[in-house]
């Protein structure tokens, strides 16, 4: 399995603006509430938390709430992802290393394939590995206990997740999108810990345009900022923020270029669909899993685009959107 690789992911100055504890962490009001009373009873009853499932879209702050998690418990967190736990034994030895209550970490957890996935299972349920020594009738099983841990799986798509997985996580979030007002806050505390300042029409303009998501808002404020630092502005102002944007090619309503070409081919080349998303992957020449994982989701969140059993359409506030007129019979005159 290939790493799905978010175009909107390049940058690496991410750790510096990551939120450190739950007060830290913008939005998502009932998921935080909700962990800190599961945090609060564990550690109260000196116990590992209940294993935690966290899914949503990419940059909406799954790893960030794992390594909260494991700080606000005040245990060790080791991580690992799906794709790259090969082996049985990549798992046993990762979980045999764990001390008591720490948090596990599996990013990507749907990828996961199925022989490393059944060694989960006891170790979710019972913090026991089934270890088979040997081969053929002589083969024997030994049980192996393990560590009391918490293990948060991330996903992107829990709806790939099996369900024998999916019914050992206690404790499951969904995160959403955020409001430009939570992107607002994002914003504000990026600028303050990269030292820029903003202006607060350009804030406000960037926290709409950031697709609901923060990793994108902060992409965004360190692109604005590198215009803002060579055309000699001294702050981030909307005159540059709005030059910047144009240039990044993201429109008004946050859009990136490739959610604009998604909306247009499902309009033009297959008449506003349905259209499979196999079809639509090949004609934009985009992976069919980042089209599903990485743009789909605030599309069709914002009203642009439908799932329906047959395929993907386009809806009217989608056409509008990409300047094309509406289907139907009014678009004949
Ligand atoms: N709630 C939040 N408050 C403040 N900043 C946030 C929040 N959520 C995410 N961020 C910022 O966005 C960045 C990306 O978040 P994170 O890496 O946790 O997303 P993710 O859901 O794990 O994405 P992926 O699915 O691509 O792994 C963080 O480094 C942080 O800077
Ligand atoms: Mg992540």
């Amino acid at each position: 399995m290939t790493r799905i690789v978010d175009p909107r992911d390049a940058d690496r100055a991410d750790p510096a603006l990551r939120p450190r504890n739950l007060d830290e962490f913008v939005g998502q009001v009932r998921i935080k509430e909700n962990l800190r009373v599961y945090m609060r009873a564990a550690v109260q009853r000196g116990e590992s938390m209940d294993h935690v499932l966290l899914a949503g879209p990419p940059g909406l702050g799954k790893t960030s709430l794992a390594c909260i998690v494991a700080e606000e418990l005040g245990v060790g967190i080791q991580t690992a992802s799906g794709p790259t736990l090969e082996r049985g034994g990549d798992l046993a030895a990762i979980l045999t290393n764990l001390q008591p209550r720490d948090v596990l970490f599996i990013d990507e957890i749907h990828r996961m394939n199925r022989a490393v996935e059944e060694i989960l299972y006891p170790a979710m349920e019972d913090f026991q590995l089934d270890i088979v020594l040997g081969q053929g009738p002589s083969a024997q099983s030994i049980k192996v206990q393990v560590a009391p841990f918490t293990l948060v799986g991330a996903t992107t798509r829990s709806g790939l997740l099996t369900p024998p997985l999916l019914g050992r996580f206690g404790i499951h979030c969904t995160l959403d999108f955020y409001s430009p007002e939570e992107l607002h806050q994002v914003i504000l505390r990026a600028a303050d810990r990269l030292g820029v300042t903003v202006e607060p029409e350009a804030a406000v303009e960037l926290s709409r345009r950031s697709r609901g998501t923060p990793r994108i808002a902060n992409r965004l404020l360190r692109r604005v900022r590198d215009f803002a630092q060579v055309e000699g502005h001294r702050a981030v102002d909307l005159e540059v923020t709005r030059t910047a944007l144009e240039r990044l090619e993201v429109d008004e309503a946050g859009l990136d270029k490739m959610d604009r070409r998604i909306l247009e081919t499902v309009a033009l080349k297959f008449d506003g669909g349905p259209v499979g998303v196999e079809n639509l992957a090949a004609a934009i020449g985009e992976e069919r899993d980042t089209i599903e994982d990485v743009y789909e989701p605030y599309l069709i969140r914002e009203g642009y685009l439908q799932r329906t059993p047959r395929g993907r359409v386009v809806t009217s506030r989608g056409r509008r959107q990409v300047g094309l007129p509406q289907a139907g019979p009014e678009s004949l005159f």
